[in-house]
């Protein structure tokens, strides 16, 4: 009996070393941490439950039937972070490169089976190099199962996915359908093909940082939701996410102690909006004076920064904050801010959490750039997002709400449930400038008459009250109030229960 623990225990530490000392220093010099001193830094101390540590490939040829590692290349079970239920996974590079094999694959579609079964979030940690060379066919056939296991989970159970080497080939795709991807700067690239295929292909010469690095990740293509300076800071920004986050879309919010009473006013919001219409102000201050202890996980937060998008809490309860960014184009919409505030509006309601809206945004960007873009089919991408929602969706105007953005930003006719206004709001079809110009041509070399216009127009429309008139603003708040009528309005809508009609899936104009 002795002997056949003492191979348990053998068999245990081969396992636990991977691909070996030397590879695992090679790994620390890069600045990285192992797959499993990940798993450590992420989850509760003591509470990882390892599945499938004694897995080998089956693979032959190229020398492989030599070279069979306990584990083969990722390490995969469940644990907990903050006492909640997570799975896992995480490529292990010392191994064969983290390259997937059929049993990797394997391994991995078990813990995606398990997560969706038993309903709790996945994160997937990234450090490999794509498909396993020697394996061929089966690696591409391992790859396409998890895909299809994402796409069945995608709006079930949150899915997280962390790049932290490099991540080519087969492994970008399953990221790219999880729902948020995070990066380490300096030290992990994504990319369907490397610089050598480019090369070759296109002719271009480009280091692996700047194909797919972690900057151009979060500022020109959108793909990463975020970016960390090391892997242990991405870990432990990864546990603050998943406390965000239901464990599922049937799953209650997650409920944390808040010591921030909602009574309490900030008079200092009186004063964010300038006299000057035309003058920015950081609309960041109005979502950290309404989150419990101005506590705020931004998503995308180096990209469209003309539109804030991120998690809080309030009264304890987690929020979807999404906020028009008066510093940034005037708080403008443009396409990349319509598709990254859709993505994550439909998040939101994939999984039941209440968005709440700040507007400020003078229209749409107007332009052939922005046209010949494809603006309409973004920006009816953020409209179709909040028409579908039905999370509760709580709004406050700000300042402008003017033309089409107006509908868009969670407005009452797209069923928003709460939409207050602070007085400085100005909700009408355009600014006073130029909706004078068009209906007043006439007078366009008469200063006089142009003033009065201008005069009149602005009393009549850039104010609250026509919209509060016709009930297409619930009431007019003082700015102090925000948190405590957000906090009240959202203890109204716990038991909201609205339901679209039945269809096999709406077709989302992408
Ligand atoms: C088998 C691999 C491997 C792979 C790396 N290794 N990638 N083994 N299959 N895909 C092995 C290496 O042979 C090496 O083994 C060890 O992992 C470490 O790799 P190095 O190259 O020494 O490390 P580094 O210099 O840091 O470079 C890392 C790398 C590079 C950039 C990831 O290894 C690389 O370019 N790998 C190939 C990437 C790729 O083209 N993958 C296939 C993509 S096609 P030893 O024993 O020497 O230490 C694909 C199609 C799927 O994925 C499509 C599905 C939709």
């Amino acid at each position: 009996m002795k002997e056949v623990l003492k191979e348990l225990e053998r068999r245990h530490a081969a396992a636990r070393i991977g691909g070996g000392e030397k590879r695992i220093e090679q790994q620390h010099a890069k600045g990285k941490l192992t797959a499993r001193e990940r798993l450590e830094v992420f989850l509760d101390e003591g509470s990882f439950e390892e599945f499938g540590m004694f897995v080998e490939h089956r693979s032959s040829g190229f020398g492989m039937e030599k070279t069979k590692i306990s584990g083969d290349g990722v390490v995969t079970g469940w644990g907990t972070v903050n006492g909640r239920t997570v799975f896992v996974f995480a490529k292990d590079f010392t191994v064969f490169g983290g390259s997937l094999s059929e049993a990797h694959a394997e391994k991995i579609m078990k813990i995606q089976d398990m997560a969706l079964r038993n309903r709790s979030p996945i994160i997937g940690f990234y450090d490999a190099g794509g498909a396993r060379i020697q394996e061929g066919v089966a690696a591409l056939g391992g790859y396409a199962e998890i895909f299809q296991r994402n796409v069945l989970a995608s709006g079930v159970i949150p899915q997280i996915s962390v790049i932290m080497g490099p991540c080519a080939g087969g492994d970008v795709y399953s990221p790219a359908m999880t729902d948020f991807i995070f990066m380490v700067r300096d030290r992990s690239y994504m990319f369907v093909t490397g610089p050598d295929v480019v090369k070759t292909v296109t002719n271009e010469t480009v280091t692996a940082e700047e194909l797919g690095g972690a900057r151009v990740h979060t500022t020109k293509s959108s793909i990463a939701d975020g970016a960390y300076d090391n892997d242990v800071e991405a870990l432990l920004q990864m546990r603050r996410l998943i406390d965000f986050l239901p464990a599922s879309n049937t799953s209650e919010i997650p409920q944390i102690e808040s010591h921030a009473p909602v009574e309490d006013m900030d008079r200092s919001l009186d004063r964010l909006v300038p006299p000057n219409a035309n003058q920015p102000y950081d609309i960041k201050e109005a979502i950290l004076k309404t989150t419990d202890e101005g506590d705020f996980f931004e998503i995308q937060e180096s990209f469209a920064k003309n539109i804030v998008t991120g998690f809080g809490r309030v009264e304890g309860r987690s929020v979807g904050f999404v906020a028009n960014q008066p510093m940034v184009l005037a708080g403008v919409l443009d396409s990349d801010a319509s598709r990254k505030a859709a993505r994550f509006v439909r998040f939101c309601d994939c999984f039941n959490i209440p968005l709440v809206t700040f507007v400020d945004v003078p229209g749409f960007l107007p332009g052939t750039g922005q046209e010949y873009g494809g603006l309409i089919k973004h920006g009816a991408k953020l409209l179709f997002a909040y028409a579908e929602a039905t999370t509760p969706k709580i709004t406050v105007i700000t300042r402008k709400a003017f033309g089409g953005a107006y509908d868009v930003m969670a407005s009452k006719h797209l069923r928003g449930d709460v939409n207050y206004a602070w007085p400085t709001a100005q909700i009408a079809v355009m600014g006073a400038k130029g909706a004078v110009e068009i209906i007043f041509r006439k007078d366009i070399n008469d200063a006089e008459k142009i003033a009065a216009h201008t005069r009149d127009y602005e009393s009549r429309f850039l104010s609250p009250f026509a919209a509060a008139e016709r009930g297409y603003v619930d009431e007019v708040i003082m700015p102090r109030s925000t948190r405590r009528r957000i906090a009240r309005a959202l203890q109204m809508l716990r038991n909201k229960d609205l339901h679209n009609p039945w269809k096999k899936h709406d077709n989302i104009p992408l």
